[in-house]
């Protein structure tokens, strides 16, 4: 008798085979008893009766949610079961028995959901949102690989800050101040002059101290940058990459999407180009919605969603003001109070999910930035030296796993796009 696993159920009808595994739910109707078991690949009903097997239906007794256990049985063909098969059970080898499972599919706050994450993961919509995840990061790297992309490993810990100091987790290193990463971008940078076209794929970490749908204090980002590449690079390959991934989903994971019962007509609406308006452009659509910004603000979490909500699909918001971005931006040629930056802001409400822009390459015009952003000039050194030594213009961005996951999933806060969520206020489980 072969182990098999739930998915690939549909191999085995008429023949007798194993599934281990757990059991999800069970039922009796007279001398009927049903057991549901799930082995991570999906459910399947084990119909248990005396006549076919004294053994099993004497174990049945023994079930409870979550029991760990082998069923031996035949599988047949039945349209209106989950999966459309079902097991006709013939033996039940009990591997543990728990204690009284504290997750039942009654409603749960979402604090005591959080704090059995380590269980909680086993429930079918964490099963199918952790599927989703693992697809959207096997797009990112199958479409950047294709592309002739170099996946180059980012350090963690890192000498200095990549983005604002005031998100930087600071840590010992043998007496001196390191920090964990915030953006692997700067080594792309050198990666990317060394290898042409490169990506990271990696953690994050932000001290994030706002308590928000949006932020975690640990998330994963993919990285490209790319030599000689500028801001309609970052569009494109952007714009390209998001329409990979919905599509790949779309086509691999349809039983998971249903099972979150994700409105996928607004997926499938997902097509390049995308628009693309200034932040100036921007603004002057949130005044019309009544907000109080002005020129210099950066784009807060309302904006983003009022945006995004102004938008059928994605948005690029591009050339934002330089005093509310990073210190590596290209200014922009035309206008040197904007810098060739972008924000993709996804639609329905989601937000940024992407942000990315052309890189100064200019040695003096680096220095001046680093000196007015009031960093360490020495942790930069190495950096500075990629201006010395043959540079050129070169652009990248950072996609955010667990945003982009959360609208695919269409699961409002991202804390469920992550195995183990890590924020302000919890590093538990
Ligand atoms: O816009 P960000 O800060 O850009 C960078 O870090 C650049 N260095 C990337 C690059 O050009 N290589 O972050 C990029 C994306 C955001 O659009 C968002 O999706 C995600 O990373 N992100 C977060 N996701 C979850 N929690 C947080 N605290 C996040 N901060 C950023
Ligand atoms: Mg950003």
């Amino acid at each position: 008798m072969d182990r098999v696993y739930i998915e690939d159920l549909h191999q085995h009808v008429g023949s007798e085979v194993r599934i281990s595994g757990w059991v999800y739910h069970l039922r009796s109707s007279g001398k009927i008893k049903f057991a549901v078991l799930r082995d991570g690949t999906g459910l399947v009903q084990c119909v248990i009766t005396e006549s076919d097997s004294p053994q099993a239906f004497e174990v049945f007794g023994q079930l409870t949610q979550e029991t760990s256990c082998v069923v031996g049985g035949v599988v047949r063909e039945d349209k209106r079961a989950t999966g459309g098969h079902e097991i006709l059970a013939r033996s039940i080898e009990v591997i543990q028995s728990p204690e009284s499972y504290p997750i039942s599919p009654k409603e749960h706050g979402v604090g005591f959901l959080m704090e059995n994450r380590h269980l909680w993961l086993r429930s079918s919509k964490q099963n199918a949102i952790m599927r989703i995840r693992a697809e959207v990061e096997r797009a990112c790297r199958d479409f950047l690989d294709e592309r002739g992309f170099v996946a180059v490993d980012s350090p963690i810990l890192t000498p200095s800050a990549s983005e604002e100091t005031s998100t930087l987790f600071e840590l010992d290193y043998f007496g001196s101040k390191a920090y964990l990463s915030q953006s692997g971008q700067l080594y792309n940078e050198a990666a990317c002059m060394a290898l042409g076209r490169v990506y990271c794929f990696g953690p994050s970490f932000r001290a994030e101290k706002s308590k928000t749908r949006r932020h975690l204090t640990e998330f994963w980002m993919l990285e490209p940058e790319i030599a000689f590449g500028d801001l309609d690079t970052v569009f494109e390959l952007s714009e390209g990459m998001v329409t990979a991934i919905i599509e790949r989903v779309l086509e691999r994971r349809g039983k998971e999407l249903e099972i979150l019962e994700r409105d996928t007509s607004k997926l499938e609406k997902v097509q390049a180009p995308f628009e693309k308006i200034t932040y100036r452009e921007a603004v002057r659509i949130l005044k019309e919605k009544g907000f109080a910004i002005e020129f210099g603000d950066d784009l807060g979490g309302d904006e983003e969603t009022a945006l995004s909500l102004a938008f059928e699909g994605p948005v690029f918001v591009h050339r934002y003001p330089a005093e509310a971005r990073a210190f590596y931006m290209q200014p922009d040629p035309e206008d040197g109070s904007v810098v060739m930056c972008t924000d993709l802001l996804a639609p329905e409400g989601v937000g940024e999910i992407i942000g990315g822009s052309e890189r100064i390459s200019d040695r003096d015009l680096l220095e001046q930035r680093i000196e007015k952003y009031g960093l360490p000039k020495d942790a930069f050194r190495w950096y500075l030296d990629l201006r010395t030594y043959g540079s050129v213009p070169h652009a990248g961005f950072g996609l955010g796993i667990e945003r982009t996951v959360g609208w695919i999933c269409g699961v409002r806060h991202i804390r469920e796009t992550i195995p183990f969520p890590r924020m302000i206020h919890r590093v538990y489980p």
